[in-house]
């Protein structure tokens, strides 16, 4: 028995320190410490021998054992230190490390980024008013009759809370002139405001999504007339879209407004000829001209809601989308708006 269990010991040794790796040494230990293995069938026979033997030979049994295992053990850290040898081996530490992918901002926040640092070069500063708002600032300050469509459940969205007595139900802003009336509550005049915010309107399709962002413009001070509204507007649709492009007003209706007027710009597609260069009429614009949003002068109702003397002030105002001059832009063709808030990066990092 005793003459077995070192030839188990010596055979054993001799496997693990030849082991060329972790696996094979795996292989080893099933062999001889598994629960079939060769040293524990060799222990389960100590029952079988003479009782005043098997301590002696129990003892010897052990010794085998610790030692087979502190052999694999230690084998097993050798190996273990050549595998990371060979991987450190292996790096050439003078090759240029894998960048990570680099992200770039989402062309929204190019967009309104772009706006507001050409309305701040005219003196305009940009300024943010509540999205989840009162119906008195969206609608009623702005001369909207109560029984208006835009207040139609199809358009706003309405927060489940209890009416104000004074300012009514809560929406969710629909269009940035919300913000008009809070500015005039703000400051006095001269006012020169840039409010670019997110709105919101119950429609999705593909050129609208429910949430979106519009950007408007109110100026009051002493004497401000049309003029003022159309040189402003140039200013923009020459330094956004390009110098070749121009602006026109055509009259509209607006409640806030006095006169209102719908604001075009020349066709980026076709230059504002309404044909491209082959003679085929141009598929994008009207006549040559894209719709960009609405403006006026600021009606004295309004005004007086703000707490701003009509007679000593006058003031202009406009609101376009952001989404819609980004598409108007030359070289953005996008198909389907949503895809802009879709998270898609096959689409955003086009741009
Ligand atoms: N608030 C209007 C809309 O969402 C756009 C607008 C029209 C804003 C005329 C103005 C304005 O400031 O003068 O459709």
């Amino acid at each position: 028995m005793e003459e077995e269990l070192l030839n188990i010991k010596n055979n054993a040794v001799s496997l693990i320190l030849d082991a060329p790796d972790l696996e094979t040494l795996e292989g080893v230990k099933l062999q001889f410490l598994g629960r079939s293995g060769k040293l524990t069938v060799a222990i389960k026979e100590i029952t079988k021998i003479p009782q005043e033997r098997r301590p002696a030979v129990g003892m010897l049994a052990n010794e085998v054992k610790t030692t087979i295992e502190n052999t694999i053990e230690s084998q097993a850290s050798n190996l273990k230190s050549q595998v990371s040898k060979k991987i450190r081996e292996d790096i050439d530490v003078t090759n240029p490390g894998i960048g990570p992918p680099l992200g770039h901002l989402h062309l929204i926040t190019q967009a309104i980024e772009e706006i507001s640092e050409i309305f701040k070069s005219i003196g305009f500063s940009r300024v943010r008013y509540p999205e989840v708002e009162w119906d008195w600032y969206a609608f009623g300050a702005l001369n909207f009759p109560p029984n208006h469509p835009a207040r139609d459940d199809w358009e706003t969205f309405f927060i489940n809370e209890e009416p104000d007595p004074k300012y009514g139900p809560m929406v969710l802003t629909p269009h940035t002139s919300s913000g008009q009336i809070r500015e005039m509550q703000r400051i006095k005049p001269p006012i020169r405001m840039l409010n670019l915010a997110k709105c919101y309107r119950r429609q999705s399709d593909v050129s609208h999504t429910p949430m979106f962002h519009q950007f408007e413009g109110l100026v009051v001070d002493r004497g401000i007339s049309i003029t003022h509204l159309k040189g402003v507007l140039d200013f923009f649709v020459k330094s956004y879209f390009g110098e070749k492009r121009q602006s026109r007003i055509r009259p509209y209706h607006f409640e806030f407004t006095e006169p209102s007027f719908e604001v075009d710009v020349t066709c980026g597609v076709c230059n504002g000829r309404a044909r491209l260069p082959d003679g085929q009429g141009c598929r994008l614009c009207k006549e040559g001209w894209l719709e960009m949003g609405g403006a006026g002068m600021v009606h004295p109702n309004v005004l007086k809601n703000g707490g701003i003397d009509p007679n000593t002030y006058t003031g202009f105002a406009f609101g376009w989308g952001v989404e819609r001059v980004l598409m108007m832009k030359e070289g953005i063709e996008i198909d389907d708006l949503r895809l802009l808030y879709s998270n898609k990066l096959e689409f955003l990092e086009q741009f």
